[in-house]
This record gives C-alpha cells, structure tokens and sequence, in this order.
C-alpha cells in the first residue's frame, strides 16, 4: 500500500502504542531463570514474520495448508453458528489471510484485527478494506493484552454481537493455565453467549511432529536464531549466532512440542547492561507448542467457561478448528 493512497471509507486504523521498556525487563527476567527462557512473542519481528511464512509453506508443516482446507469447508457451518450481525475480533491478525476463508462466503458487520505490526495492520487492513467493501474493517496496532475492554468498547458498538477469531493454533504456544486466562479474556470481550473460532494443532505421532519441526529447508532452525538477532538490533545485546543450535522435539508427557536454542559452548552475553553466562549444552527455551486432543482441548475451554459447540477436523485428524462458545452461567 502507498502512504498517498486515500484510505477506504470502511477503514479505520488505531495506534495503542507498546510498552518497550516493559519488553526489556520481560527477556532479561527470562534469562535470569534456572531454566533460561525468551517468549515465543519475540521471534516474529520482520524477517521472524518472513521466515514463519516460509515454515507454513513447506511440506513438512501441514498445520497451514491442514488449517487452511478446514476452514475452507466449515466456513459455511460457522458462518451459520455465528451469524450475520457480529462484530467478528482477531488477536495477532498478521496478514488478515485466514479471515478471508469465512469472509469468502458471508459477510459480517465487521473485522476488528490486532497486531503488534504496524506495517502488517496497515498493509493488510488496507487490502481487506479494499477487498470486502462492505464490511467494516478495523485495524488496532497493539497488544491483545495491552487492550481494555473499555478500548473495544469505543471502537464497537456495544449492541452488536462479537466473534472471536484464533486460528494457527496460537493457542498452543500458551501453557495450559495461561490459556485457560487467555480465553476468559478473550470470553469477557465478546460476551456471555458468544462465540470463539480457535485453531487447535491434534495430538499425533512424534515423528510428524518432529519433522515439522526440522523442515529440511532450515526455516525453522532461521526463525529460531533469528530471535538472538532480533535481541541484538532491539535491545543491543551481543549474542553470537555461530555459537548456538536449534534443537525441537516433541515432549510426549508434557504433550507439547518444545524449542530450544543450544549453547554450544561456556560463553557470556550482555543485554541490557547485564551480563547472562551459558554453560555449554544449556538451553534458551523459545518456545513451546501444545498439541491437544478433542477430550483435553474440551476440558482446557470448559475451565475458562466455554463449551464446544462445533469441532471440524481434516480427514487425518491432524488440525482441528473448534466453535466455542461463552456460557459462563453454566460452571
Ligand atoms: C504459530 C505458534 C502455531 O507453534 O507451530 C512454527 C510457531 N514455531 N514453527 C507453532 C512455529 C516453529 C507456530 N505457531
């Protein structure tokens, strides 16, 4: 998009603005630990965003494409269950693809996505504008936990029904009890009786996983190192890229696939005016990907007080996209 070009009239972009100094304490808080630790959050800075791309369109990651053909064939059905009046809410909409899946077949009021990127909202909330005159498209650059419901208050009428949006199975990324807050945030901001639309990576056997995990193409191991990077540009540290690995495997009994970035060797590294010292063979864990089952994924958002009211899988059983809805009166 060209910053010259007339914005649409069903556009409407809002700046939240982001805590930095907050983001600082956060990563050095993680590196102080037993168990050294940098929030997944942070590897999708632009060229993490770039390489995530890439991940979704090899072979080896079947979650996008799996995702992709779900919602393609269910959009009719939740479209159904949510109906043609609602405001419908995307938390990390990124490029404001996946939302065109159910856009293609019915319209609503309109898109609220938020996103941490300001290029992504303005770029992709510019083209979903153009693209679906009709509805009204609302880009926040923000964080989904850095906005108060008074905030969706002003931006959304309050008479008019909300749909939350999660696909990617994000959700997974979130340790189960940070997913069961997640949701009932995500509950309160729609609504009692409302509906969530969550993409949920299924439980299978390790060897898919680890693959892909370990694309052969080496996206993932670039997205993983590319976090040091990224801390080295954002926040002036000095870690040296050479000298760690990625590793990711599937934990079974924590039911999670986990990544982690190697130290190969005794080293040092300073941020942010401390210094953090590596044992060779010790691990920054990045991140973690839970993989749920219909039964574990079912008693995950009943514990944030929703229910499931649809749940479509591909043929394999490999993705899943779940219609939850809010009934926090039942509990
Ligand atoms: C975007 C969080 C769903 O966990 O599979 C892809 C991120 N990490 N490859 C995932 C990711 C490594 C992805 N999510």
């Amino acid at each position: 998009m060209q910053d010259s070009l007339v914005s649409p009239d069903n556009l409407q972009i809002i700046h939240k603005g982001l805590q930095i100094k907050l983001q600082v304490e956060e990563i050095k808080k993680g590196l102080n630990c037993h168990n050294k630790t940098i929030s997944p959050k942070f590897l999708y800075d632009e060229k993490g965003s770039v390489l995530f791309n890439q991940i979704c369109k090899t072979e080896a990651y079947y979650q996008t494409r799996t995702e992709k053909r779900i919602l393609e064939s269910s959009s009719k059905k939740i479209s159904e269950i949510l109906g043609r009046a609602v405001n419908i809410i995307e938390p990390g909409a990124g490029n404001m693809q996946k939302i065109r899946t159910i856009l293609d077949v019915y319209q609503p009021l309109g898109y609220l996505g938020i996103d941490v990127s300001q290029k992504e909202i303005t770029n992709a909330g510019y083209n979903l504008a153009i693209d679906y005159p009709r509805i009204n498209v609302i880009g926040v650059v923000g964080d989904f936990y850095q906005i108060e419901n008074e905030d969706l208050e002003q931006w959304l009428p309050n008479s008019v029904p909300r749909a939350a949006f999660f696909p990617g199975s994000t959700i997974g990324n979130f340790e189960p009890d940070k997913a069961v807050s997640f949701l009932k945030r995500l509950g309160k901001s729609i609504g009692q009786n409302q509906f969530a639309i969550i993409g949920i990576d299924l439980k299978k056997r390790t060897e898919i996983l680890n693959l892909a995990y370990n694309d052969p193409e080496g996206y993932t191991k670039d997205f993983n190192l590319n976090v040091l990077q990224r801390l080295n540009r954002d926040y002036n540290s000095d870690f040296d890229l050479t000298k760690f690995k990625h590793r990711a495997f599937y934990n079974e009994e924590a039911g999670r696939v986990e990544m982690h970035l190697v130290s190969i060797a005794n080293q040092m590294v300073s941020l942010g005016g401390d210094i953090f010292k590596f044992k060779k063979g010790e691990t920054i864990h990045t991140e973690n990907s839970y993989k749920y089952s219909r039964k574990s994924f079912s008693s995950l958002v009943q514990a944030a007080d929703f229910a499931i009211e649809a749940f479509f899988t591909d043929t394999e059983t490999y993705f899943a996209v779940a219609v939850i809805k809010f009934s926090p009166q039942k509990t």
